[in-house]
């Protein structure tokens, strides 16, 4: 199953067209490549209120299945994507995030840095990736595989884990 991908980059730098925006391009390139359709790409700077509005308005009008975050995760002041996502969120998928950092820390421990969380909300998937091109990649590469699965749950295509479900009678027997 195609699913659909929306990605916004946070970035005051990058919205004022200080800096160009190469995260955004790369997490397009990498989902594209993981047979995502990109149906959304927006560049916002780091302001609460019209980040979180946007962010809110992708979900509620159900534009991606998938929408991928860039940026705004760290300790400066105007990082503040993780809360305006929380603030949108109507239930949490925490795993994500901590998979992203679990990976990450064995790359490098300034990992420990990014605050992006991972939530859901009605049938939208939103996850926060860090701003650098690097760090896009090292997490996309990791969770990308994994999360067709846990689309194919949100949506009701997939009513059970076939494999978990094995791999536990599989247990059973031995
Ligand atoms: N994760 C990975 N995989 N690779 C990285 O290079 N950089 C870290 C961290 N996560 C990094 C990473 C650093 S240095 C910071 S400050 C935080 O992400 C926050 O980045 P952000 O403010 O651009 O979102």
């Amino acid at each position: 199953m195609r699913y659909r991908v929306g990605i916004l980059t946070l970035s005051d730098k990058a919205f004022r067209g200080e800096r160009e925006d190469l995260s955004g391009p790369e997490a397009a390139k990498l989902a594209a490549a993981a047979d995502y359709d990109v149906v959304y790409q927006n560049i916002m700077s780091d302001d609460f209120e019209p980040m979180k509005k946007e962010l809110a308005r992708i979900c509620d009008e159900d534009i991606c299945d998938l929408l991928l975050t860039t940026g705004g995760t760290g300790f400066s002041k105007r990082d503040v994507t993780p809360e305006a996502t929380m603030g949108i969120a109507q239930r949490n998928a925490p795993g994500i995030a901590e998979a992203m950092r679990y990976h990450s820390m064995q790359i490098t421990p300034r990992a420990m840095l990014s605050r992006g969380v991972s939530v859901i909300r009605h049938e939208t998937l939103v996850v926060n990736l860090p701003g650098s091109v690097k760090a896009v990649r090292e997490n996309l590469e990791y969770i990308l595989p994994v999360l067709s699965h846990g689309l194919d749950i949100l949506k009701g295509r997939e009513k059970e884990c076939g494999t978990i479900l094995e791999e536990r009678s599989e247990g059973k027997d031995e």
